[in-house]
């Protein structure tokens, strides 16, 4: 019988555990479960016997592949793939696909607790600023951005967008509006939601140059990969400027040195959690393993992404 390993060390909620095993189960295959784990010899050791894989953000780079000699397909419950190496899994012939825009929601929702978090000042009681009114600019116009857009408008913000790979027409149709250059954008908007994935193109893409072009009352709202921000930029404007904020879910290498410069500028979660609810745990999980299924019993290779 062939195996699904579900491996993550920030594990899915029950309920979407429960149903990815229900799926499994039901199309004749064996689950095998490794969640929270502490070292990566657990990870290379429980991906021996398994033809496929279910993970979240956990690393599956060359050695893990190598690890899994049966493995035939891995599959990211999530949307960004950056964590697994396409090429070691092309060498092998293992296909790797991505669950997109199933945890979406949970990721955009997050993006606002952490900016109205920081806008009143941690909950401490004293008087903060709202929303709405301001200029809100959505750095990548996918799954999120659209949800983040969709949100901010209802909350009366004032929202642009910009999106080399996405059509004029999409934004504008969502109420958006649409911005050429990223510069505009970034000199426009008090705050920016950035959505991009991490790949060798947006890596500390995220500069000096451009982050320094915000306005007054600048908040750069990161839910995505903190590879995508160059951080020696970061520690520069947070000296430099005295009302930049940053609110993070995958806090910077240097957080340490933020926190001292500007404890009240400054928020990152403990662990990165934007898609962890039960919802987006269901959805991504279930879907991982309905592609699974799909592709172990008929060859589908929709979302394949190597
Ligand atoms: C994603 O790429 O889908 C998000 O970053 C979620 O990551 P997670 O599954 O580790 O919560």
């Amino acid at each position: 019988m062939q195996t699904i390993l579900v491996a993550t060390e920030k594990p899915f909620a029950k309920v979407a555990v429960d149903g990815i095993r229900e799926i499994v189960k039901n199309a004749g295959f064996e689950l095998k479960l490794l969640e929270k784990y502490t070292s990566r010899e657990q990870l290379l050791e429980a991906v021996k016997d398994v033809e496929a894989i279910i993970f979240r953000s956990d690393i599956i780079d060359e050695q893990v592949i190598e690890s899994a000699k049966k493995l035939k397909i891995a599959v990211r419950a999530g949307a960004g793939y950056d964590n697994i190496d396409l090429k070691a899994a092309s060498a092998k012939g293992v296909v790797v696909m991505n669950t997109p825009g199933q945890n979406s929601n949970a990721v955009a929702e997050l993006a606002f607790g952490m900016m109205i978090y920081i806008n009143r000042n941690f909950y401490n009681g004293s008087s903060g600023v709202e929303l709405r009114g301001k200029t809100l600019g959505i750095h990548a116009y996918g799954n999120i951005g659209r949800i983040v857009g969709m949100i901010a408008k209802g909350m009366g913000m004032d929202v642009y967008a910009h999106d080399p790979f996405v059509d004029k027409v999409i934004i504008e149709n969502d109420g958006i509006k649409y911005v050429n250059d990223v510069k505009d954008l970034y000199r426009k908007c008090q705050y920016i939601s950035v959505n991009l994935p991490a790949n060798k193109e947006t890596r500390e893409s995220l500069n000096y140059d451009l982050l320094s072009l915000m306005p007054a009352g600048a908040t750069l709202v990161n839910t995505a990969r903190k590879e995508i921000v160059h951080e020696p930029s970061l520690l520069k404007l947070f000296a430099e400027r005295k009302d930049f904020r940053y609110v993070t879910d995958v806090a910077p290498d240097c957080q340490e040195q933020i926190k001292a410069e500007a404890p009240n500028r400054y928020y990152a979660t403990p662990k990165k959690m934007g898609a962890q609810t039960e919802e987006a745990n269901v959805n991504a999980g279930l879907a991982a393993a309905r592609q699974i299924v799909g592709f172990l019993t008929k060859g589908d290779k929709t979302f394949q992404v190597n």
